[in-house]
């Protein structure tokens, strides 16, 4: 008699990728991108792009520009940062999480002089200290507040209009920046009502596609700065990419096969309405919500008000570590669940429920997560299935 095989390739059934991005690709996005690669200076490419720009617009919420790299979210961070500051000014960054961090990090390595200021990891940033830093910068020193909308390491999101108000309170000039990239197609964003002079946004987490395009979309005052100043750049040029992009072109290869699956995952937004695809993922934030309740387990996110609707971050109890659960959970059951990252590493693991996903997927997701607790030894309560499927199957709107 055979043995079983034991690679992952052998299994049946579609593996489970729960983590909160990339997320899984829909089969209609991966049939888009299944063509032949054309000339991305002939005539059909432009009308792809073209198609696009308009398509991503309504996504960011602004009639203004949106330029594409061919970048991961990090390149965008930097495009953002290069196109508008210079070495030495001054930005306002918080301590939300591991990417914000990161960011910082980055900012720090292109020599800005970042005011970063501390947090727990549990909470978004606090518009009360935005207005009260900005209010004490009498001499107008600090040239961008740059925050991350949602906090993909901890499940946090920042009420992005309160911090528009709060810098308008203390009418301050500085830019605001913020990170979109795993709140843009998933999340409430309004780069132009919310007046957000740089969204930075990338392809592998509520747009649905593979990682591989990294978005910033600019108000008119980040154009002003940029064509004012910024640091030497050259790949990521706003003004060069612009230029181009009029006539529907690049000014260097563009990833041309994923903006084919751009074009599509763009017409599956449109199709299902923005609003409703907001719903879907708060509907699934809340029933996974439940899930962890009745398990008896902690949401990391400690404000209610700024829970995340596309993933929920879930501690560990003490004396037991998350990478042993998430190994169970892909062992056992071929699901990849978010790691805890930086400070987090081992103490959280992150559900994804954002993008392509419905009730059967979330449903599928916790009975992967309640089955691999009870492997890994993780005590908890059973029943965390059930709240779910009680809060999907009752009145709530879909
Ligand atoms: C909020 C946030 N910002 C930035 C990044 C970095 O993006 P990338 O890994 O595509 O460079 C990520 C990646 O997950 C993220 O979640």
């Amino acid at each position: 008699m055979q043995s079983a095989p034991k690679t992952t390739s052998a299994r049946s059934g579609r593996h489970f990728l729960q983590i909160p991005g990339p997320t899984n690709v829909p089969d209609r996005v991966l049939r888009a991108m299944d063509r032949p690669t054309i000339d991305h200076r002939g005539p059909e490419f432009a009308k792809l792009t073209l198609e696009v720009f308009e398509g991503l617009r309504p996504v960011f919420g602004t009639r203004g520009p949106v330029l594409i790299f061919p970048s991961s979210g990090t390149g965008a961070w930097e495009a953002a940062i290069v196109n508008t500051l210079k070495a030495g000014d001054r930005v306002l960054m918080f301590e939300t999480g591991q990417f914000a961090t990161l960011w910082k990090r980055l900012a720090e390595r292109l020599g800005l002089a970042v005011d970063f200021v501390p947090g727990d990891w549990r909470r978004g940033v606090d518009p009360a200290v935005v207005e009260a830093r900005l209010a004490d910068d009498r001499q107008g020193a600090i040239r961008a507040v740059m925050v991350v909308h949602n906090e993909t390491s901890t499940g946090v999101t920042t009420r992005i209009p309160s911090i528009r108000q709060a810098i308008d309170r203390a009418r301050h000039p500085a830019l605001l920046m913020v990170d979109t990239i795993s709140s843009l197609g998933s999340i409430d964003y309004r780069h132009a009502d919310w007046g957000v002079d740089v969204s930075v946004a990338c392809s592998q987490k509520g747009l649905m596609l593979p990682p591989g395009l990294g978005l910033n979309a600019v108000s008119d005052k980040a154009l002003a700065a940029a064509r004012q100043g910024g640091m030497p750049r050259s790949y990521w040029d706003w003004e060069d990419m612009l230029k181009n992009n009029t006539s529907g072109f690049f000014p260097y290869t563009p990833a041309t096969n994923l903006l084919y699956g751009l074009r599509e995952a763009l017409a599956m937004l449109r199709e299902q309405g923005l609003p409703a695809v907001f719903a879907r993922h708060a509907r699934h934030a809340e029933a996974t919500r439940c899930a962890v309740r009745a398990w008896g387990l902690e949401i990391l996110c400690a404000e209610p008000a700024e829970y995340s609707p596309v993933l929920t971050a879930v501690m560990m109890p003490a004396g037991h570590d998350a990478e042993t659960f998430r190994a169970a959970a892909l062992s056992r059951f071929d699901m990849s669940l978010g790691v805890g990252l930086g400070r987090l590493a081992g103490k959280v693991f992150r559900i994804g429920h954002l993008g392509d996903f419905n009730d059967l997927t979330l449903v599928g997701t916790l009975g992967g997560v309640e089955m691999g607790l009870a492997i890994a030894g993780v005590p908890h309560r059973p029943g965390g299935v059930q709240a779910a499927m009680t809060f999907l199957s009752g009145d709530a709107p879909l």
